[in-house]
This record gives structure tokens, C-alpha cells and sequence, in this order.
């Protein structure tokens, strides 16, 4: 018999939504509808909350540090922690490479490349420091370049390649307010300007104020000028619905334990196949030939519970579909960011431009730019809403507070989140 989409989330299956026990259960079925409607169908998105097992003592729009496990992944990645204990070395020995091989292919094809193209890492920030270490194809006097949005990982790799390359590193800051054209403006005045420039780290969705930027368009313009670009997609992927051949990016990063949910200490890189030659091996790696991109990390005896769950995360990320993972987490930031845009001393630091931000949207009350000021906003919302967010420094226009909800994230959250914001402005 086949259930109505009501059915589905209200009725008989309601045990299903709630027991996500076995592997690969506890997938709540997506209704039918545009992925803009399935955003705003607040009881299927209650029945997804419920696959998460999250602090009810506050509201916690924190969720750009990592991503809370659903439950189907939690529970796989206790068997993991298990079976590995049990295995011991083993596991290690013999089925683990396949295993590895697998879970790289399978992200391969989500993104659109070879798992041939991908190796994994211990999340993104080893995929920054290998990539941007690994890159050979520096000589002294030429320049680096990042921007103030930049993850400061990625921020201090670059600035290591001055001792390592004999580099020079140039730092641009990214408008505010961001809007498209003056993105894409600063970036060409940046490649004219600068002959020595060779390599650009680009966030395509930046931690701090939650900007995505035009990655592809800034790729194309950095090619014309033999200007190399590493994405930084450790937020953006799992989060905003792109594949690698969408971005045309040779050079990526990308966590997998953000907003595809798998454990921590899960990511992995993405070097184009035609370009591996640029990225030396990591530390002289000789366990992998040259060709093979896994020369490129060398993590050592490490916890692979996180990579042997990540199947289950994919599988959890699937079911419900990008497009609409995507849609919901920008309704979720419109929801709040449309109740207190405004009002006069309320800066949003992302634009109403939708291809310009995804969940996480930064905001600053004028003048209030120190970290004094943007902590003192982070502790009153907690304090007396009982609401987590953080405060976010490094941007050149003043420190800010960060607004993350997750697919948990009920509207009603955000609209909690809307008022105490109003009140904060407006007292
Ligand atoms: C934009 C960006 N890049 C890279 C990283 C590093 O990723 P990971 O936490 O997986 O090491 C982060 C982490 O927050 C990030 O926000």
C-alpha cells in the first residue's frame, strides 16, 4: 500500500522516524515538492530533528565548528569503534585499504571526479596544510595570496611558505558589503595587479561571516593569469549542492565530519588527476607511488572509526538530498536574517544575493566591532535566551557574531533567535 506523504511523517511510520536503530534506517522519506517547499514543511523537518540526539538545554546555532551525527551514523560509528577494538590490526591489515578505496569512490562520484582524484584526511585542515605545503610550483619572489576570510589554518600554511619557498604573502580583504561584482572586482584588481601572484587560497564559503564566493568564476579569471587556486570547501560541501566539475577547481579541501554529519576526524582533499605532479608527497611519502594522490597524506596509525562511518553519513546525506539540505538551511538563515535586516544598526554580513550564503550568516551591531563588544553579544544571548553562538574575529571590517543552525534547527529556533536579536539592537 502506499503511504500519502502525510502518512509517511505522521502516521503508522512514525516508529520508523523515531528508530533509526539499524543500519542505514532512521532515513526519514523526503516529501514530494520543490526542495523551496520540502524547506518549509516544518513537520518533516521535526521528523529529521528527531534523528539527531542534540542538547535540549539550549538552542544551538553553534553548528559551523562541526556537524552533530544523525543517529543512523552515531550508532555505525559505535559498531566501528567496536569492530576495530575487537580486529584490532587485523582490521588494519585487511579490509580497511578496500574499505578506504570505497568511501573515496563513492565521494569521488557525489562530486562529480575519480575516487582516484580524492584522499582522505583526517578532516580540513590536514587537506589545507598538505595542499598548500605540497605545492611546488613556487619560486622565491613569487607571491601568495589569501583573503581575511580565510580559515587561519589555511592563513598560517600560506605564511609558512615565506621560510619554506622564499615567498612573499599578500592578504585582501573581501568587501563588505560583499556583494557579487565587488567580489569578483577585487579579486581581478588583485590578479592585474600582482605579476608574481601564483597561488590564491579561496573559501568558497568562509567560516567567519559565511560568504560563499564565485569560486568558479575567480578560477577562470586566475587561470588566464597561470595563477593556481586551492577551494577551501570545508563548509561548503554536504551544505550547498555542487559538484567539483560545477566549480572547475584543481585544488580542493573538504571536511566531511561539517554538514555531511559524518564522525570527527573525517575530510579529505581533491587533487585535479592532470595536476598531481604539483603537489609534492607528503613528507617524502614513499608508501604510495607518486601517481597515487594517497602519497599526499600520511596520517599515520590513526582512528579510522570516522572514515568507515562516513558510507552511513553519505547514505544519511543522500536521502535527503542535497537541494533540499541546501534549501532548508538557507530558509533557515532567511527565516531570522528577513525579522531584524531592518533595523538600522543591524549589519548582516552576507548579502541577499542566494548564491552568496548557505546556513551560516555573520552579523555585526554597528560599531560594536571589538571582541569585547561581539563576546559581550555571545554571552546575553545565552545568558538570558539560553541561545549558543560565537564570536568571530579576523575580518577586517570588525569582529562579528556567527548564526549557524543545522538541519535540527527548528523555525521556531530561529525565530526565538530573531527576537532576542531585535531586543539586543534596539536596547
Ligand atoms: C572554511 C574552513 N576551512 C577549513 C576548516 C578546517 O576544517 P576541519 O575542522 O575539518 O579541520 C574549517 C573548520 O572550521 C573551515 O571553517
Amino acid at each position: 500500500m502506499a503511504l500519502s506523504r502525510r502518512a509517511m511523517i505522521t502516521g503508522l511510520s512514525m516508529s520508523f522516524l523515531t528508530t533509526p536503530a539499524k543500519a542505514g534506517a532512521g532515513v526519514v522519506p523526503r516529501p514530494d515538492g520543490t526542495p523551496e517547499q520540502v524547506a518549509r514543511d516544518e513537520e518533516f523537518w521535526r521528523a529529521v530533528a528527531r534523528q539527531f540526539k542534540v542538547s535540549p538545554d539550549f538552542v544551538n546555532l553553534e553548528n559551523g565548528y562541526f556537524g552533530s551525527m544523525p543517529e543512523p551514523v552515531r550508532l555505525a560509528y559505535h559498531r566501528h569503534v567496536d569492530v576495530l577494538n575487537e580486529q584490532n590490526s587485523r582490521l588494519l591489515r585487511t579490509s580497511y585499504k578496500k574499505q578506504a578505496e570505497e568511501i573515496a569512490a563513492r565521494v569521488g562520484a557525489l562530486l562529480g571526479v575519480s575516487g582516484e582524484e580524492i584522499a582522505l584526511t583526517r578532516g580540513g585542515t590536514e587537506a589545507l596544510q598538505n595542499l598548500i605545503t605540497g605545492y611546488r610550483r613556487l619560486a622565491p619572489g613569487d607571491v601568495v595570496m589569501y583573503s581575511d576570510l580565510d580559515y587561519h589554518s589555511g592563513q598560517y600554511a600560506m605564511k609558512w611558505l615565506i621560510g619554506r619557498r622564499g615567498v612573499r604573502v599578500e592578504r585582501l580583504v573581501i568587501p563588505e558589503p560583499a556583494t557579487r561584482r565587488a567580489v569578483l572586482d577585487v579579486y581581478a584588481k588583485a590578479l592585474s595587479s600582482t605579476p608574481r601572484l601564483r597561488l590564491l587560497l579561496v573559501s568558497h564559503m568562509n567560516n567567519r561571516t559565511g560568504l560563499v564566493l564565485p569560486v568558479r568564476e575567480i578560477i577562470a579569471m586566475a587561470r588566464e593569469r597561470n595563477v593556481d587556486v586551492i577551494v577551501d570547501a570545508a563548509h561548503s560541501w554536504g551544505h550547498l549542492d555542487f559538484t567539483i566539475p560545477d566549480l572547475d577547481a584543481d585544488f580542493g579541501v573538504f571536511s566531511l565530519h561539517k554538514w555531511i554529519g559524518a564522525p570527527l576526524g573525517s575530510g579529505f582533499l581533491h587533487i585535479r588527476k592532470s595536476r598531481l605532479a604539483d603537489v609534492d608527497p607528503v613528507f617524502a611519502d614513499e608508501t604510495y607511488p607518486a601517481s597515487d594522490i594517497r602519497s599526499r597524506v600520511h596520517s599515520g596509525t590513526m582512528d579510522v572509526a570516522p572514515v568507515l562511518s562516513v558510507g552511513t553519513a553519505l547514505d544519511f546525506h543522500n536521502a535527503l538530498g542535497a537541494p533540499a539540505k541546501e534549501a532548508r538551511l538557507r530558509y533557515l538563515r532567511d527565516r531570522w536574517v528577513h525579522q531584524v535586516r531592518d533595523l538600522p544598526n543591524v549589519e548582516i554580513l552576507t548579502p541577499e544575493d542566494p548564491s552568496m550564503y548557505g546556513a551560516i550568516t555573520a552579523f555585526r551591531i554597528t560599531g560594536r566591532t571589538t571582541e569585547a563588544d561581539n563576546q559581550a553579544i555571545v554571552d546575553r544571548l545565552f545568558e538570558r535566551h539560553r541561545i549558543f553562538t560565537v564570536r568571530r574575529g579576523g575580518v577586517s571590517g570588525g569582529d562579528c557574531v556567527r548564526v549557524t543552525p543545522a538541519l535540527f534547527t527548528s523555525r521556531d529556533d530561529v525565530d526565538l533567535f530573531a527576537r532576542a536579536l531585535r531586543e539586543i539592537a534596539l536596547g
